[in-house]
């Protein structure tokens, strides 16, 4: 097929043009091992107001190659890219990057034009060449960690800072100071410091959602800090996996071993769900984040790296 330029398309796809893209994505995780799109692109596909879809099709109509690119912060575009399996190496994904670099530096409110950075789940080499090819460099790498609870029990009770009560999340109450400490705590991370309360209802109302797995840590009403899990369930072949999904302590109250006893008590939660597995992402440069996981027993089992 030649390489055709991308359409692009701003705002919400409908429904089937996004399950077009999800089972572009199913196929080409079934090739390479690894999901090339990431939660927050998945449900930014028929949500996202700020995000930007470029989509190859060939001649029949059929979808071969899809790029997101969310245009959500004021000075820089994220994307990720995915080319099917049987097209690839003909040209295809360095459209779509190209197209990316264009769309991200012209949009209407992009002043001075945003940069672009991309997202390479795996690490893989077709991807480390395109983005090399295209003159990027890595400018982040995020870490998937994982534990076995059977070889690293987890201690059910830990040891809270003096005076701290931990409750579950209650929706409809707790939303808007849960964002203010995640904002907080979070305030130099390029994606989880910048949910919104859509962001937040989006991921509330996704099948996995269980506030008993949210939990937030309190001192005299003042919320600290929470943690947040997620239970992917088992599919095909695969056991079910939980993942701590966020875990946040108010820059106030960082440095009591709350961030410690916070993830203890969701992978507590996790193993009363009977779950073994355990997985999260943590920036690799937060060193305070990986100690943390390290102590907890989790091992690196994953990089993604973003190229800018
Ligand atoms: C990475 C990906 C998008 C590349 O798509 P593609 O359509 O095959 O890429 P192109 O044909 O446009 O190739 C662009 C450049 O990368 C090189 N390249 C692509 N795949 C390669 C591979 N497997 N090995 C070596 N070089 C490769 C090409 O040679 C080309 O450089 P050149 O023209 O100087 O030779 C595709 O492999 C994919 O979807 N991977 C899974 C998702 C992913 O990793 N996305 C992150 C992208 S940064």
């Amino acid at each position: 097929m030649p390489a055709r330029l991308p359409a692009v398309h701003r705002g919400p796809l409908d429904g089937h043009t996004a399950d077009e893209v999800r089972a572009l994505a199913a196929e080409a995780t079934a090739a390479d091992g690894v999901a090339p799109l990431s939660e927050g692109p998945l449900l930014a596909l028929g949500t996202g107001t700020a995000t930007v879809h470029l989509l190859t099709r060939d001649v029949d109509g059929a979808l071969g190659g899809y790029a997101q690119l969310d245009l959500g912060a004021p000075d820089v575009g994220s994307a990720e890219l995915v080319v099917a399996p049987p097209l690839r190496r003909a040209g295809m994904g360095r459209r779509l990057l190209e197209a990316l670099r264009q769309v991200a530096a012209t949009s209407p409110d992009a002043d001075p034009p945003r940069s672009l950075v991309v997202w390479a789940h795996g690490d893989l080499p077709a991807a480390r060449a395109l983005a090399t090819a295209a003159g990027m460099d890595v400018v982040r790498e995020l870490w998937q960690m994982t534990v076995d609870l059977d070889e690293h029990p987890v201690d059910p009770d830990p040891t809270l800072p003096h005076g701290v009560t931990v409750t579950a999340f209650r929706r409809g109450a707790d939303e808007e100071r849960w964002r203010r400490v995640n904002a907080r705590a979070f305030a130099h991370h390029p994606e989880q410091g910048r949910i919104t309360r859509e962001d937040l209802e989006a991921r509330m109302s996704e099948p996995w959602f269980d506030p008993e797995g949210f939990l937030l840590a309190e001192r005299d009403g003042v919320l600290l800090g929470s943690v947040w899990t997620k239970v992917h369930p088992a599919q095909d072949d695969r056991e079910p996996v939980g993942e701590i999904y966020v875990v946040g302590v108010d820059p106030d109250a960082q440095g009591l071993g709350l961030g410690g006893a916070l993830t203890r008590l969701g992978l507590a939660h996790l193993a009363a769900r009977g779950l073994r597995r355990v997985m999260l992402y943590t920036d690799a440069d937060n060193t305070v984040a990986v100690r943390t996981y390290t102590r907890a027993g989790f091992e690196r089992t994953g990089v993604d790296v973003q190229f800018g």
